[in-house]
């Protein structure tokens, strides 16, 4: 099929996956160009931004193979750039079994409608298969399935995207923002060769017009290889942060994970497969693309400069949960504060006693900047600062009843509580309320720490 870059040209083109990152600015530059195209999505709202005479939008689910041959309808062009990193956390692997599926459906579906083209864009990994991690194989093996369809597929791989909207790129803002210090695992030192995302976008869309490109696979990286680890200082040092990176040789990817988890807002089924793909070297293993689409491509640093230059606000993610859950913290940060005006026993604890009461407030206030920040992490700490006060006032109380010490001005017996003797009826109150405020403060931070809907994607 020889297409012509005609103004007036006929083509249809299918852009899947076109709410996403890179569907949404490939949609754009189409449209641009006047070609027809029809943009699919789960959710017709997804695609509310784009609009176009020459756009036509569909609701469709590429897990259903129906709807997909509906869609493919009439298409010369399908670009596949479905990706399933979604769900709830502990099935973040999920999507390797769906991106199989939908990539059936979708070679299926072209071979019914005789489309003539797949457009892929995937992933670059220049490591031996079996080192790759799940998100890579699986990225590979969507290609693989793809090209069992009758239409002639290209496929794109392509290392880090820099760009405002990227999941990459929301991550590395989240922790350069977050983290002055980062205990990292020895995977940061990987190379990748980065490449901008309107580079991405021009190869996408030159690649409709060049026959060349048809049936075969082509490696797209920008002309730097560079460690993550020093993408991440400099993208620090643009915004005029410091980081320091700590490496820990035998910190796992999984460990990592995990923290990356707690520190950013951002969903674990899309964080995970991003930082097991830290193992995976990305540089480019041939360069034909550029003989047959010659384009200057523009290095990280620019890259970067233009990516932080369109960078929409953080999004505002505290929600209702997380705005009481800081209320509670503060009024336990008072209760606590209060003991040192009305519990007498307080002036004459132990050093130790003063030590743990200050790790504790700073535990507190450590725990309300994270829960500001729509972190997990704050109603972590939430969690363990309730907790141990929580422990803290029970035993405190527990002598308190069995003995009482004192009702009134009659001293009924000699207690001993948790700080020492003769508690007051103003430190039962005290611990009355504060027991009251943890039991809400521990319920709310259980369902903020464990809520299935984080809303940055
Ligand atoms: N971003 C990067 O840094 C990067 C780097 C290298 C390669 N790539 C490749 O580029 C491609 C696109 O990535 P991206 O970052 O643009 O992804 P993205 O922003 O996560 O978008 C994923 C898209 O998939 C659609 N989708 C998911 N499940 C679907 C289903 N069942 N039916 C229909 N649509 C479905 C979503 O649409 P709805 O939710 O609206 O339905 C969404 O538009 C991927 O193949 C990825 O491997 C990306």
């Amino acid at each position: 099929m020889n297409i012509k870059q005609n103004p007036n040209s006929n083509l249809k083109v299918l852009v899947s996956g076109a709410s996403g990152f890179i569907g949404k600015k490939l949609v754009e530059r189409l449209l641009k160009s006047n070609i027809s195209v029809r943009a699919i999505s789960r959710n017709i709202k997804n695609l509310s931004e784009l609009k176009h005479d020459n756009l036509e939008k569909m609701e469709i689910n590429a897990l259903n193979y129906n709807e997909l041959v509906n869609a493919l309808n009439g298409i010369d062009v399908a670009y596949f750039l479905i990706h399933s990193m979604e769900g709830e956390s502990n099935n973040w692997t999920k999507f390797i079994e769906l991106d199989k599926k939908i990539a059936k459906n979708f070679a299926m579906a072209a071979t019914k409608n005789n489309v003539k083209r797949i457009i892929y864009l995937s992933g670059l990994v220049s490591i031996p298969d079996r080192e790759m991690s799940k998100h890579m194989a699986s990225r590979k093996e969507v290609g693989e399935i793809l090209k069992t369809s009758k239409a002639k597929v290209t496929i794109f791989r392509a290392s880090v995207i820099i760009g405002n909207g990227s999941g990459g790129f929301k991550m590395m803002h989240y922790l350069v923002e977050r983290l002055p210090i980062m205990i990292c695992p020895r995977w940061v030192l990987t190379k990748l060769q980065p490449i901008f995302v309107d580079d991405v976008i021009s190869y996408l869309f030159e690649s409709l017009f060049k026959r060349e490109t048809e049936g075969k696979m082509f490696d797209v990286g920008g002309p730097d290889t560079i460690p993550y680890k020093d993408l991440m200082k400099l993208y620090a040092k643009k915004n005029n942060k410091t980081i320091r990176m700590i490496i820990i040789p035998f910190l796992s990817l999984r460990l990592t994970s995990y923290w990356v988890d707690l520190i950013t807002p951002m969903k674990k089924s899309l964080t995970r497969p991003l930082v097991e793909g830290l193992k995976n070297e990305s540089v480019i293993t041939e360069n034909s693309i550029k003989k047959i689409i010659p384009l200057k491509l523009k290095g990280v640093d620019q890259s970067l400069d233009i990516a932080i230059g369109t960078q929409i606000q953080n999004q505002k993610h505290t929600a209702r949960k997380e705005i009481l859950l800081s209320y509670l913290l503060i009024l336990l940060g008072i209760t606590g504060a209060a003991h040192y005006w009305v519990d007498e026993r307080i002036m004459s604890m132990h050093l130790l006693g003063h030590i743990s009461t200050g790790i504790w407030f700073l535990l507190l206030l450590v725990g309300y900047f994270f829960i500001k920040k729509g972190a997990r992490l704050g109603a972590l700490l939430a969690g363990i600062v309730g907790w141990t006060a929580a422990l803290f006032l029970l035993i405190d109380s527990m002598y308190l009843i069995s003995y009482l010490p004192k009702i009134g001005s009659y001293t009924v017996s000699k207690g001993i509580a948790i700080l020492g003797n003769y508690p007051d009826a103003n430190t039962v109150l005290l611990n009355i309320m504060g027991l009251f405020v943890i039991a809400i403060l521990l319920v709310v931070a259980h369902f903020t720490f464990y809520d299935k809907n984080k809303n940055v994607k």
